[in-house]
């Protein structure tokens, strides 16, 4: 299976999407699990939110196999859900401030309660809209929202990717079958460097850089 090019559910059932601003279905809190070397959290997740039953598969192949966070520096988590890359980001670069940026407002407010039980500071969760403009990033890092469809997913990574400070890197774990190797090829041609840096268990870990800018000419 490829991305699908355009969005892939009928209307009546987009509502129930875990992509969705304000998600109808009815809110049903739950306790899901985090472990990656010592750290152990306990995270709220909720209906209308991806990864309710439990941390994704693909995100926590992201954290296990993507190098560390700098140490300091602005980090974007780009489509937090309820915000198990950007707290453990957070735990991991004390030094460094966390953005963790959703649309789904459901998932923000998980994100800023599981944040602060994760005693957290450094972490802020906002929309797309309200990370301030001129911020550029040290690294990004995002289990992308492949679901939404080919062209918004390019046009979401179009948005937040020239944002990476020169030199820095975005890892993005996308799933085979989900269309890692066309995502990535497409990058390419996008100007990107591309690495892949794992594959493991049906979903590939993307590193991916802007070219570098060409040498000042000497004055
Ligand atoms: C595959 S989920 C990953 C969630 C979370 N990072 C995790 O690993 O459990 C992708 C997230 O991207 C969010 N998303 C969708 N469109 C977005 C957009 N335009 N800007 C920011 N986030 C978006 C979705 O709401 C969803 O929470």
């Amino acid at each position: 299976m490829s991305i699908p090019k355009n969005r892939p559910l009928p209307n009546s059932r987009r509502s129930s999407h875990y992509f969705d601003p304000s998600p109808a279905v009815q809110s049903r809190p739950r306790t899901v699990f985090l472990h990656l070397g010592e750290l152990a959290l306990e995270l709220q997740a909720d209906r209308g939110v991806f990864g309710s039953r439990g941390v994704d598969l693909g995100t926590l192949s992201l954290l296990r196999e993507a190098p560390g966070p700098p140490p300091t520096g602005d980090i974007l988590d780009l489509g937090s859900g309820y915000g198990p890359i950007a707290i453990a980001l957070a735990r991991q670069a004390p030094g460094a401030r966390i953005w963790a940026v959703d649309v789904n407002e459901r998932a923000l407010e998980l994100t800023r309660t599981n944040a602060e039980a994760a005693k957290t500071a450094n972490l802020t969760a906002s929309l797309p809209g309200d990370v301030p403009a001129g911020l550029r990033f040290a690294a990004i890092y995002s289990n992308p929202p492949v679901r939404v469809g080919k062209g918004p997913l390019h046009d979401l990574l179009l948005r937040w990717l020239p944002r990476l400070e020169s030199g820095a890197s975005a890892y993005l774990v996308v799933q085979r079958n989900l269309g890692s190797d066309s995502l990535a090829a497409w990058l390419a041609t996008q100007g990107y460097e591309v690495r892949r840096l794992k594959s493991k268990k049906g979903y590939r870990i993307l590193e991916v850089r802007g070219s570098e800018p060409s040498a000042a000419p000497p004055s």
